[in-house]
């Protein structure tokens, strides 16, 4: 099988997910439920790029990127529908969620995997993130990849997870900087895109080699470092310390991008300030939140309709409604945090199991809530 049409893969989930909900039924539900909220529907809305002021642009390599506001990729979230809804807030480079490369070379023609790797033609470009340790099978997965239509690879060199890190892999490689360089230029090799890569500080407090590792990545042809500003043992704790974003940026001569506690608006402003870095990456601070990239703080009313959309949109890309009904529940989480009365409905989402009865209490809870009022932001942080 050759994969030189990745795109097609998105209709090719379609085609072979069994799902029996239409979208076009589901357009009209969600459509009619806006609209009665005196919302504008969805289709009037799609694509339309919000206006952020004063964020510089980048360059990956040869890629010039209008926008240095990065989305961290994310497993089980950063998928197609996702990634479609902060482009249109106007996140600038979006990438996918790690890849593990074996299982890449292995199945691609799983389920998951499909879908983990999907991107579709107008959300090009779109960056590949790759997880592994071995220079050879990550090579061969970059060909891949490539193929499939990445406009860069990242390489995972952050991931805490033990599943992970067990075989060497993900931050793993923090503890390893000459293998870390091996595997970039194995794949430097064999393809002709960028190769970017994602760091933390460092394994522990004790060991934090950031920048010797920075500079490996950078002697390797790196065309770009992004840093998580916390060490391995650290995993989501405490602060990320960006005086060491800052300090990375200072050593570099590649991009740096600074990544870890961007929750606001006015984060974004303070990180490249304080760090001087070349772009900020946000991750957490996104989810149920796409205005973090458009920089707004938005009103129920807002929340409603993108809540809705992305729904629709979920709906229509993962085509089983079982599925995505399942894999949607951890948004509606998200978009209502904040939100008057919303840790109650929380409980009521995860005793229920009827999708449909989901789906009325939600729309129930929207309808009752003042639409021109504000989610509490400081609730919001608290919980991400
Ligand atoms: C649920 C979840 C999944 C993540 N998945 C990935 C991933 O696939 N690849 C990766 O490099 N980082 C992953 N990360 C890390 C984020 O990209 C980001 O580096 C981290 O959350 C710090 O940024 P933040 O403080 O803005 O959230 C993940 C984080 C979370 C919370």
């Amino acid at each position: 099988m050759t994969h030189t049409y990745h795109y097609s893969s998105c209709s090719y989930i379609k085609k072979t997910v069994p799902g029996t909900f239409s979208r076009k039924r589901c357009h009209t539900k969600i459509g009619r439920f806006l609209r009665g909220l005196g919302l504008e529907s969805w289709g009037r809305l799609r694509y339309k790029s919000l206006a952020v002021k004063d964020v510089k642009s980048i360059k990956i390599g040869s890629l010039h990127y209008d926008r240095a506001l990065f989305m961290g990729p994310m497993e089980g979230i950063t998928d197609v529908p996702f990634r479609r809804l902060i482009r249109k807030h106007g996140c600038g480079i979006t990438c996918t969620q790690m890849i593990h490369a074996e299982g890449l070379l292995r199945g691609f023609e799983s389920r998951r995997m499909q879908e983990t790797s999907c991107m579709e033609k107008q959300e090009h470009p779109v960056g590949f993130q790759l997880a592994g340790c071995n220079p050879e099978i990550m090579a061969k997965a970059s060909i891949q990849v490539e193929k499939m239509g990445a406009a860069f690879i990242d390489i995972n060199m952050g991931c805490p997870a033990k599943s992970v890190v067990a075989n060497g892999s993900g931050s793993a490689l923090m503890q390893k900087p000459d293998l870390a360089a091996e595997i970039i230029k194995a794949i430097k090799k064999v393809v002709d895109i960028p190769v970017t890569a994602k760091i933390r500080a460092g394994w522990s407090e004790s060991t934090k080699n950031f920048l010797d590792m920075g500079s490996k990545l950078q002697d390797a042809g790196a065309a770009l470092v992004s840093v998580h500003a916390r060490t391995r043992a650290q995993k989501f704790s405490g602060h990320a310390n960006w005086n060491l974003i800052a300090d990375l940026k200072k050593h570099l001569d590649i991009p740096v991008i600074g990544n870890g506690d961007v929750f606001f608006p006015e984060d974004i402003a303070d990180m490249f300030e304080q760090t001087q870095a070349d772009g900020v990456m946000m991750a957490r601070g996104a989810l149920g939140n796409p205005w973090l990239f458009s920089q707004k703080h938005p009103k129920v009313a807002e929340i409603t309709q993108t809540l809705f959309e992305h729904l629709e949109d979920h709906l229509s890309f993962y085509q089983s409604r079982d599925r995505a009904m399942l894999t949607f529940r951890k948004h509606i989480v998200w978009y209502t945090h904040g939100l008057a009365g919303a840790a109650k409905f929380r409980k009521e989402l995860f005793r229920e199991r009827d999708n449909d009865l989901l789906l009325s209490k939600l729309k129930d809870f929207f309808s009752e809530l003042d639409p021109q009022s504000s989610p509490d932001q400081h609730e919001k942080k608290r919980q991400a």
